[in-house]
């Protein structure tokens, strides 16, 4: 097979950012379309935006394509030998097994009566305002109580999502223009120094906790299966950023579905469709440390690469009608490897993939026992970062 560098977009970084900016996930789905599944936009900087080149590279992460910032976008050593890969693929292999366990299904019916109980509250107002605030702290909530286990005080779990709240407040900007400016400068920023200190504070409190486990939860069982203190505070840390913002966007996107389409079928398929249409992690980013070859693309030493489920899922070969919404499609669907990547692949997908796919399936049922009317005005899709709705307040009133 004869081997091609990327299409050439022939954009300056600066005509890229302007574009890119005005409406983040259109200029990928353009660019997409225009210059096909692999195009470097600007120097250094390459879209994919084909399932099959996108698996290939997930799957040789941690080898030839690297994860080279952390959740925190810092610079992080991300190559097999590495101390501290090693140790976070170890720490992440634990935690995947606790969160498919038992301590799980208790955490649904806990989830079942938070949700529905917030939904109760917008029934009696009569309608949302804008979900999301509400839904970011169920998302984060969940996830803390999953660590410390039901016996620990509410207060205990505030604290933490305040931290939590901090650090995320902190570290928008620099993801938001991730990029802009490289990390050697970024290093010495009001902002990131800013980050740096939310980071310490959450750190700090996570690390008392993993010294002093509560019973019942996720940090005790990952624990008690040996994982060391200080992966242990980098796993957390890392998961609990993971679970605020993304589920939460996950959720609204949910609603917003069932207020217009009222699907009724298989809630899991109503799920698969919603993250296929707006996946909330749209855009997901490796690096190139040497050249390398994908199918028949080859990537220059040094490069970014963004590759793109948002445009992904979009592909008619797989998705036939790609923007409408139908749950139908996953009766029985049987889709090559890298055609659906809401929770990412290879090594480094999801680590609350479980979790997050019963708490949605949950919440559809939670959804559904009540109605529901969109009575937005326009709602877009915010992709600054995660995709989440902007705009979106629905009507909402008991069935019974
Ligand atoms: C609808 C909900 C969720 C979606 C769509 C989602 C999506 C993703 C995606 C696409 C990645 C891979 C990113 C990449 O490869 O660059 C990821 C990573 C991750 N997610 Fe989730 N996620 C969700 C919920 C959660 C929850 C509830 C947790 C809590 C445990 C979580 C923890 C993580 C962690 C720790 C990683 C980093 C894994 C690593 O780097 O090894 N996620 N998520």
């Amino acid at each position: 097979m004869s081997v091609a560098p990327p299409v050439q977009a022939g954009l300056s970084r600066a005509d890229l950012l302007e574009d890119y900016d005005r409406d983040r996930a259109g200029f990928v789905l353009r660019a997409a379309r225009r210059y096909g599944p692999v195009v470097e936009l600007s120097p250094g900087t390459v879209l994919i935006s084909d399932g099959e080149i996108a698996h290939d590279v997930l799957r040789r992460t941690n080898r030839d394509f690297l994860m080279d910032r952390d959740r925190a976008w810092r610079p992080t050593d991300s190559r097999r030998g590495e101390d501290a890969l090693d140790s976070w693929m170890h720490a992440r292999r634990t935690m995947l097994s606790a969160l498919s366990g038992g301590l799980v299904e208790e955490h649904l019916r806990w989830y079942d009566g938070e949700l529905t109980t917030l939904m109760d509250t917008w029934a009696t107002a009569g309608r949302t305002g804008d979900p999301m605030p509400p839904l970011v702290h169920l998302s984060t909530d969940a996830f803390l109580r999953l660590c410390v286990g039901p016996g620990t005080a509410r207060h205990t779990r505030d604290g933490l999502s305040a931290l939590v709240a901090d650090l995320l407040g902190a570290l928008n900007p620099i993801v938001r223009s991730s990029f802009e400016l490289p990390w050697f400068l970024d290093r010495f920023t009001a902002r990131r120094r800013r980050a740096d200190r939310a980071q310490h504070r959450l750190d700090a409190a996570l690390r008392a906790l993993v010294n002093r486990p509560p019973d019942g939860g996720l940090i005790a069982i990952l624990r008690d299966a040996g994982v060391p203190t200080d992966p242990l505070v980098r796993i957390l840390v890392s998961a609990t950023i993971a679970s605020r913002l993304v589920p939460a966007a996950a959720n609204a996107w949910l609603l917003h579905a069932l207020a217009v389409h009222a699907p009724t079928g298989d809630p899991s398929h109503i799920v698969d469709e919603v993250l296929r249409l707006r996946p909330p992690t749209w855009l997901m980013h490796r690096a190139t440390h040497a050249e390398e070859v994908s199918g028949p693309w080859r990537f220059p030493a040094g490069a970014a690469l963004m590759i793109s489920p948002y445009a992904i899922h979009r592909d008619e070969r797989h998705f036939p009608d790609p923007e409408t919404f139908r749950p139908d499609r996953w009766a029985g669907a049987r889709l090559p490897a890298g055609a659906y990547l809401p929770f990412g692949g290879g090594p480094r997908w999801c680590v609350g993939t479980h979790l997050a796919k019963a708490q949605l399936t949950t919440a559809v049922e939670v959804f559904r026992r009540f109605r529901m009317e969109d009575v937005s005005g326009v709602v877009t899709a915010d992709t600054d970062s995660t995709m989440y709705p902007r705009g979106l307040a629905l009507s909402v009133a008991r069935t019974d």
